[in-house]
């Protein structure tokens, strides 16, 4: 088997080092990736924020996020830290800030002997990249004697016209391919084997049309309530939070032509054109929700007006359905059903693709109804893997008809799975771009949903821990069609 390609040294710049992300995400994927032998020998991890901060101080704090995880030993971790962590604290002066942080990272180089390869990741809320890219560009650090390379956390806008701002204003420094747009879905095994579900197993792909289709749904559904969080998502809402970034790429992943070849622009090519055959979502096509205070769990929960920040008359949605058209020669006619929410009864998502029944119905189900469907499940969490579901006889003279599922687990074959930032940070010092955002992707993304965005349907309650408002049964069931329940 050929060995995996090793990536070069390089310095490893995190604007937002002391934020959730870096602590909760970033940092344990780059430990992972220590630990494993796959953080290239030399590399340098620079941690920026604008806390006044010593490295000492910093690496104590990393630490402590790092043995959180009580697999990790407080000596291990140490050790990583000392070895490879640095701060550099931000005083607010773009002008002297940026410059600064070249001369910082060009002495890392120095010392290490590093050939001069960058990357700058954002962790940061959405109105800190701008300054943050313009600092960088305008301080040079766009170019350096080695590659550079920029990475951009979520959200990438907040619509059409902010998203292409955006992108103008990145461009104005970055060619399009030093810069990844991240989405942790794509780093995510199961995301990831769409493709290889779909496009190894003919026998599949074959049957992957409006022929045989009757609908789709894509389900990303909570438990967990919005975490202290509420700053940033009374802005956001499950809109902009989930269905236009992570679950758009399921859908373009589950809906995509085959690419002409494996490699990623043919790849995202054949994603921007699902994004472009979306038809207009009219107002009919969308529910959305809030929770109100309910039971998760066994455990009293507030409902989102009660929680910490957020205004007693706050319409953010917690809960979105859609209903969308692909209009295609593949898809033309058939539904797709997505679905997010927060503090529902249970983590879980899925993409559920429901068959057309038999043209001729000789039997009957058990219970005297028509037949199941026959769906695939793709399980992306916490199971994850897939079932088909069919029917059979049961045994007996009498003749009857039971569903049953043929399931595969990945758990049960390969063991954990490695976090979805572990792969893309790594993607990142490989150079990589396949499983990150393009920048006419993330803009389709956004035309798409912006009309929703501009003139929102009025909000409609759920109870937390109740599988969301009726009025998404009722989207479903105006077609003839139902959400899935397991
Ligand atoms: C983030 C959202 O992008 O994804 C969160 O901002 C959400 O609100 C999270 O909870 C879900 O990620 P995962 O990997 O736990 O499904």
């Amino acid at each position: 088997m050929p060995s995996a390609p090793a990536a070069a040294p390089h310095v490893f710049v995190v604007f937002g080092a002391t934020g959730d992300l870096m602590q909760r995400k970033l940092l344990p994927a780059l430990y992972a990736l220590h630990t494993e032998g796959r953080l290239p020998p030399g590399t340098a991890i620079v941690g920026v924020a604008r806390h006044a901060m010593d490295d000492a101080t910093f690496r104590s704090s990393c630490v402590r996020s790092l043995t959180a995880d009580p697999s990790t030993k407080e000596y291990d971790a140490r050790a990583f830290a000392e070895s490879v962590l640095s701060y550099f604290p931000l005083t607010g002066a773009a002008g002297q800030d940026y410059p600064a942080l070249g001369q910082r990272v060009a002495g890392l180089e120095q010392q290490r002997g590093l050939p001069g390869n960058r990357i700058f990741y954002l962790a940061l809320p959405l109105e800190a990249f701008p300054p943050t890219l313009q600092g960088l560009g305008e301080a040079g650090l766009a170019k350096a004697p080695g590659w550079v390379r920029v990475v951009i956390e979520k959200p990438f806008g907040r619509d059409f016209a902010s998203a292409e701002a955006l992108n103008a204003l990145a461009h104005r420094y970055f060619d399009e391919s030093q810069i990844y747009r991240i989405d942790h879905y794509l780093g995510k095994e199961t995301v990831q084997n769409l493709l290889v579900f779909r496009l190894a197993n003919a026998f599949l792909e074959s049957d992957w049309n409006r022929d045989r289709i009757e609908h789709v749904e894509v389900t990303v559904a909570e438990s967990l309530g919005v975490e202290g969080r509420a700053g940033y998502y009374e802005t956001s809402g499950a809109l902009r939070d989930m269905i236009q970034n992570h679950v758009t790429q399921v859908l373009a992943l589950v809906a995509m032509e085959p690419p002409a070849r494996r490699n990623e622009s043919d790849i995202r090519d054949e994603k921007v054109k699902v994004l472009r055959s979306a038809r207009r979502i009219q107002p009919e096509d969308v529910v959305r929700g809030q929770y109100t205070p309910g039971t998760v769990a066994g455990a009293a929960v507030p409902g989102y007006r009660e929680e910490p920040g957020v205004p007693a008359d706050s319409t953010t949605e917690t809960y979105i359905a859609l209903r969308l058209f692909l209009d295609n020669w593949r898809w033309q006619g058939v539904p797709f059903f997505v679905r997010t929410g927060k503090r529902l009864p249970e983590k879980s998502s899925r993409v559920v693709v429901t068959f057309r029944a038999p043209p001729v119905s000789f039997f009957q189900s058990e219970r005297d109804y028509d037949l199941n469907p026959d769906r695939v499940t793709i399980l992306l969490q916490p199971e994850e893997g897939f079932e088909i579901a069919f029917e059979v006889k049961v045994p007996g003279r009498e003749l009857r008809v039971q569903t049953h599922r043929m399931k595969f687990h990945y758990s049960d074959v390969f063991g954990p799975l490695p976090d979805g930032y572990e792969t893309l940070v790594e993607d990142v010092m490989l150079g990589d771009p396949s499983l990150f955002v393009r920048a006419d992707e993330v803009e389709e993304s956004w035309r798409l949903y912006t009309p929703i965005l501009e003139n929102p349907p009025p909000i409609v309650f759920y109870a937390a821990g109740t599988a969301g408002p009726a009025e998404a049964d009722r989207l479903a069931e105006s077609g003839g069609h139902r959400w899935s329940t397991d």
